[in-house]
């Protein structure tokens, strides 16, 4: 339709109508067979013609279902306004790839790029046409089980990857075929949820919301996201789904967000429980005042809106600026001359899981993997006997809880993989004892909590696997987290892997101590104890459907992991929130120094940083040369080193360069990461690696407000890992 049309169909439309095209339901109204509930079941009761013409559903896919519901409701619908479809589609629709912080571990952005197109094309000829992904929440906080979701601690890897996911989602064109519409969420700081417990307050200076939080969210709307979605806390003591200088202000005017704002789910409602809108009504205008175009699964606009609007409360024009965003988006996607897009069930069968998705989904997990120790057990030498000990041996829920798409059927195990492509010729494969032990409280989590295993069965588990162990030249321990400990509600005070495996692995130690350890998490875990016996750890995270097959080929040596941490790994759960990037303190130190910013009973800093990761081979890194070391405001400085393979295999190395203004109008970070390469090397190959040092990199909110740089004194480092010394300096000249 042209824009002259959508004007017109707006001003034909009845107030009901209108109102109606702002409410999202979930499938359940529209007598869906599956539908993935991924909130609080409300009772909303809506009446028949909300139903019939509400503007959206959330949680419902599949090309035959969607267009059942579609050609129903578009019949009734009194201008036959097509529905649009949405769905957390988050790291893949079917072929699941690893979760965003495990991709995040690969730092490379063209891989995001290609894991979110494959995820558009399986989730569009689904018939979907919006995704809810990327999450561009900065996080720092483990304890929150929601960083899963997000690319980790760092701004601008953060904005380089969102951009990338956009980019993989939208195409050029979200009309064309294979294309979704990206939703950036949660606007704004979720991540910064305090003592990492979901929903909670969030406690932020604006300096910090800027510098920090909002240049993520702001990499997403210049990509071009069609749509945004709101927050559940609190941003300057406002709900965030009801806050206009954050919505209005920020999201609109200063980053020039032009698309559909979306509500959390039922987070229009809640602020009502948060003490700021009176009631039901009073948050539907607060929210549709602040620019939340749709509400998501609460009562407050479908009930409130038209009593708003009669009693002059609301005005016509401000329902009209919602109503028009909405059936823009349906517009931009080609839904009013094809309401399926591209659902279509025959395509559905030849794309969906076909062999090469699957075999990026491989790709995808072999690049986030992060090799955190290896004393040189790996990769695995030819005629060892090998004992896979450990509940994630051959098991199917390596997905997540955020791959409400994905069916864990679809999963290669490592014993599957490892059996299919024998690697090793002596293989035994024990599960040892279950992920979690009976007792865990997984409640609320109906139908996927784990079954309950008999005590006499675990005992048994348990002697098999220390005879494997005995038999053994090394133990290959697949460990970790259930997948229902992280994800959304999944806040943790205790950060450890499940006892019962603790004791397994305590176990292990005692008959056998070549142990190599695979982490299953959605989360940095406290791993001290692993770390004080394993001879290696590889972290896997929750590698998705290709999970198998990838660890097998890492740990055979037919791949090089070259994946580096997105986020901190704390030494133990005391230090959170801990980050890499945070402020310069007067009396910086180690332990052992009496007064300095520090524990006595901890070390100041991670068990493992931020940029971190080993790779089979060994890199060294010259010193840092500058082609000078003054910068006119105006110009750039070269700062190059030379990179050298000094192992027996080829590898890849990820390249870091950081930035810190030594003195300032106001204090700053110890050093921020501002570029990245990656350098692939085969042995004994050497490599210049240049970086441009351009003005922009230096700029940051000062003190008189202007976001700029300041003449002085900087260091930058370059190096492959955020811990490294490599470091020169230079001036910027005023
Ligand atoms: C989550 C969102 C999600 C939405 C719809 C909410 O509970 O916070 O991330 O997109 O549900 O499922
Ligand atoms: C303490 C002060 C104290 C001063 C002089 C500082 O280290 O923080 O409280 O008064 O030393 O002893």
């Amino acid at each position: 339709m042209t824009q002259k049309q959508v004007e017109k169909l707006l001003q034909e439309m009845s107030v009901e109508e209108k109102i109606n095209q702002l409410v999202q339901l979930t499938g359940v109204f529209y007598k869906a067979g599956d539908v993935v509930l991924t909130g609080p079941e409300l009772d909303l009761n809506p009446d028949k013609t909300v139903i019939s013409t509400a503007g959206s559903v959330l949680g419902v896919y599949g090309a035959k279902e969607l267009r059942r519901i579609q050609d129903e409701y578009m019949k009734k619908h009194p201008h036959h306004i097509p529905l649009l479809f949405m769905m957390d589609v988050i790291h893949g629709m079917k072929t699941i790839f690893p979760i965003p912080l495990a991709q995040a571990s690969s730092f490379n952005p063209d891989l995001i790029k290609e894991c979110a197109g494959i995820a558009a094309k399986e989730a569009a000829v689904s018939g979907i046409h919006v995704v809810f992904s990327p999450m561009a929440d900065l996080v720092r906080d483990a304890r929150w089980g929601r960083v899963m979701e997000s690319f980790g601690e760092d701004p601008y890897l953060n904005g380089l990857l969102v951009g990338a996911e956009i980019a993989g989602y939208q195409g050029t064109d979200i009309a064309a075929p294979g294309n979704v519409c990206a939703c950036v969420k949660h606007f704004a700081a979720y991540g910064a949820v305090e003592a990492g417990r979901d929903y909670d307050t969030v406690e932020i200076c604006t300096p910090t919301l800027r510098e920090f939080y909002l240049p993520t969210y702001e990499k997403g709307i210049q990509a071009g996201a069609g749509m945004v979605m709101t927050s559940f806390n609190t941003v300057n003591r406002i709900p965030a789904s009801v806050n206009s200088w954050l919505l209005r202000n920020i999201l609109r005017n200063e980053m020039g967000f032009k698309g559909v704002v979306i509500s959390d789910y039922s987070a229009i409602g809640e602020t009502v429980a948060h003490g700021y809108a009176q009631d039901e009504k009073d948050a539907a205008q607060k929210a549709l005042e602040a620019g939340v175009d749709i509400d998501m699964m609460s009562p407050a606009y479908m009930n409130n809106l038209k009593a708003l609007l009669e009693e002059d409360s609301i005005s016509t024009a401000l329902l009209d600026e919602s109503v028009r965003r909405v059936l823009e988006l349906k517009n931009q996607l080609g839904l009013f001359e094809n309401p399926y897009k591209d659902g279509d069930e025959t395509k559905e069968q030849q794309l969906l899981l076909c062999k090469h998705h699957r075999e990026i989904a491989r790709k995808a997990a072999v690049q986030s993997f992060v090799l955190l120790e290896n004393d040189g057990i790996l990769p695995l030498k030819a005629g060892k006997k090998i004992a896979f000990i450990g509940p994630y041996t051959n098991n199917k829920e390596i997905l997540s809880s955020w791959a409400v798409t994905g069916n864990p059927e679809d999963v290669v195990t490592i014993k599957e993989a490892s059996k299919e492509l024998e690697l090793f010729s002596e293989a035994r494969y024990f599960s040892g004892s279950p992920v979690v032990d009976n007792s865990y409280n997984l409640e609320g989590f109906v139908g996927k909590a784990p079954k309950n295993i008999p005590e006499e069965e675990q005992a048994k588990m348990l002697e098999e696997a220390i005879e494997g162990a005995k038999w053994a030249d090394v133990v290959i321990m697949p460990l970790g987290e259930h997948f229902l400990q992280s994800g959304e509600a999944t806040s943790r005070v205790e950060l450890t892997i499940p006892e019962i495996q603790m004791r397994l692995f305590r176990k292990i130690c005692e008959v056998n101590p070549n142990i190599v350890i695979l982490l299953f998490n959605g989360r940095p875990l406290d791993i001290r104890e692993l770390k004080k016996s394993a001879r290696a750890i590889l972290e896997v995270w929750f590698p998705g459907t290709e999970g198998g097959h990838a660890i097998c080929d890492v740990l055979s040596g037919k791949e090089n992991p070259s994946g580096k941490l997105p986020m901190s790994f704390p030494y133990c759960v005391g230090q959170l929130p801990i980050y890499y990037n945070h402020y310069a303190t007067g009396r910086p130190g180690e332990a052992g120094q009496r007064y300095h910013a520090g524990y006595m009973d901890a070390p100041a800093s991670p068990l493992y940083p931020f940029g971190y990761g080993k790779s089979y081979t060994n890199f060294e890194i010259t010193p840092i040369s500058l082609n000078t070391s003054v910068m006119a405001a105006d110009s750039k400085i070269y700062a190059s080193v030379l990179v050298r393979n000094t192992g027996m295999k080829a590898g890849t190395e990820i390249l870091q360069l950081y930035i810190q203004d030594v003195a300032a109008s106001v204090v700053r970070p110890v050093k921020e990461l501002k570029a990245i390469k990656r350098i692939e090397l085969k042995p004994q190959q050497e490599k210049k690696i240049e970086f441009v040092i351009e003005k922009d990199m230096l700029k940051f909110l000062r003190q008189d407000g202007n976001w700029d740089a300041e003449p002085g004194k900087f260091r930058v480092w370059i190096g492959n890992c955020s811990d490294t010394e490599n470091m020169a300096t230079f001036i910027l000249s005023k």
